[in-house]
C-alpha cells in the first residue's frame, strides 16, 4: 500500500555521496547493479534526484552520445510512494536538461505507461539471457577468420561501434574497456567486429557484442562463454537478428525483456556491423 507524500519532496543533481543511497534503490527493485556499475554509470553521465526527508527516494540518469542522441535510465521511485507522480516528475526535469536531444530508453513494463505518455515510442525489444555459462564446442571458424585478443592498432573500434549503434560511443567505449576484456573477430586479417567481457552485476555481462552477421556474434560468444563455463554471464540482446533463439538452445536462458523506445528520431545504424547485444540497459 503506497504512502501518501507529505512532506516537501525536492530534486537536485545527483552527486557522487548520493550513489549509496541510489544502490538501496536499485537493491529494493532486486536489480543486480553493483556500486562499482553506479558509479561507472555516475562517471559517464547526469543523474538527477528525488529527496525527502534528507533521503533519496527516487533517481534518473542520462547519458549523451553526441550532440543528438542521449539514453535515460535508473529510473526509480521507491515502492512506498510510486504512483504519487515523482517518476512523471523526474522524467520531465531529466527531458528538460537534455532538450535537442532524440533520446533513447528501455522500458521495463512498469516504466513503459509513464515513457509512452511522455512522446516515447518503441522501437525495439532487447532480451535479457542469463545464467550460469554454458558448456559450448568451439564453433567452427571460416577460412581467413580468427578470434584475438584487441590490441594497440585496433584503435577503430570505438568507430565501428558508433557506426553500429548510429550514435556516437567514443566517450563511453574507453571506460567500458577499463574492467573488461576484450576480443576481435577479424575475416582476412580486417576486423569486422568486437565482444567485451566486463564485470557488471552477478557477474560478467558479454556487452556489447558488435558483429557483422549472425555467425560471427556467434563466434564472439562462443568464445567467452567456453572461457566462463559454468560462471554467471549475462548477454542483453537485440531482438529480431537470431541470437536469442539460438542462446536458448544453447542453454542460456532468457529471463525477461525491456522494450526500447524512443522519443524523437530513432538513431540510424550505418550499414556495416550491427550491434547484437548491447553494452547495458540503461546505456543501449
Ligand atoms: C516506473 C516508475 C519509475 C514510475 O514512477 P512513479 O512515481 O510510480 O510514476 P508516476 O506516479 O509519476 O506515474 C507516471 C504515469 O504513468 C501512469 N501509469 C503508471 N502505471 C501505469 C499503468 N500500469 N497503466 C497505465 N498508466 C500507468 C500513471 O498514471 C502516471 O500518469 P499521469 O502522470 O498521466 O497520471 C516506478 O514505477 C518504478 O520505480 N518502478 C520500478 C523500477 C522500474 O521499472 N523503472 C523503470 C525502468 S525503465
Amino acid at each position: 500500500m503506497a504512502t501518501e507524500v507529505k512532506s516537501p519532496l525536492t530534486l537536485r543533481k545527483m552527486t557522487q555521496d548520493d550513489l549509496l543511497g541510489a544502490i538501496e534503490l536499485s537493491q529494493e527493485q532486486s536489480w543486480p547493479h553493483r556500486p562499482e556499475d553506479w558509479e561507472l554509470f555516475f562517471e559517464l553521465g547526469e543523474g538527477i534526484v528525488a529527496e525527502l526527508d534528507d533521503k533519496v527516494v527516487g533517481t534518473i540518469m542520462a547519458w549523451r552520445f553526441g550532440e543528438d542522441y542521449a539514453t535515460i535510465g535508473m529510473v526509480i521511485v521507491t515502492n512506498e510512494i510510486q504512483g504519487q507522480g515523482i517518476g512523471r516528475k523526474l522524467m520531465q526535469a531529466m527531458l528538460d536538461q537534455l532538450e535537442g536531444c532524440n533520446v533513447v530508453l528501455n522500458a521495463t513494463q512498469e516504466g513503459l505507461p509513464l515513457y509512452a505518455k511522455l512522446g516515447f515510442v518503441p522501437c525495439g525489444v532487447v532480451r535479457q539471457h542469463q545464467g550460469p555459462a554454458p558448456a559450448m564446442p568451439l564453433i567452427e571458424l571460416m577460412p581467413g577468420e580468427r578470434v584475438r585478443p584487441v590490441g594497440g592498432s585496433d584503435e577503430h573500434l570505438v568507430d565501428m561501434y558508433s557506426k553500429a549503434s548510429g550514435m556516437d560511443r567514443s566517450h563511453i567505449f574507453e571506460a567500458l574497456c577499463r574492467d573488461s576484456s576484450a576480443v576481435v573477430l577479424s575475416r582476412d586479417h580486417e576486423p569486422v567486429g568486437f565482444a567485451l567481457l566486463r564485470r557488471f552485476g552477478r557477474g560478467r555481462a558479454i556487452a556489447p557484442i558488435v558483429a557483422p552477421d549472425l555467425d560471427g556474434a556467434k563466434v564472439l560468444i562462443t568464445h567467452w562463454l567456453g572461457a566462463r563455463a559454468g560462471k554467471f554471464c549475462r548477454i542483453d540482446v537485440v531482438e529480431g537478428l537470431g541470437l536469442s533463439k539460438w542462446l536458448e538452445a544453447e542453454g542460456l536462458p532468457c529471463v525477461g525483456t525491456v522494450t526500447t523506445m524512443v522519443r524523437g528520431k530513432a538513431p540510424m545504424p550505418q550499414e556495416g556491423p550491427q550491434v547484437f547485444a548491447i553494452a547495458a540497459q540503461a546505456l543501449g
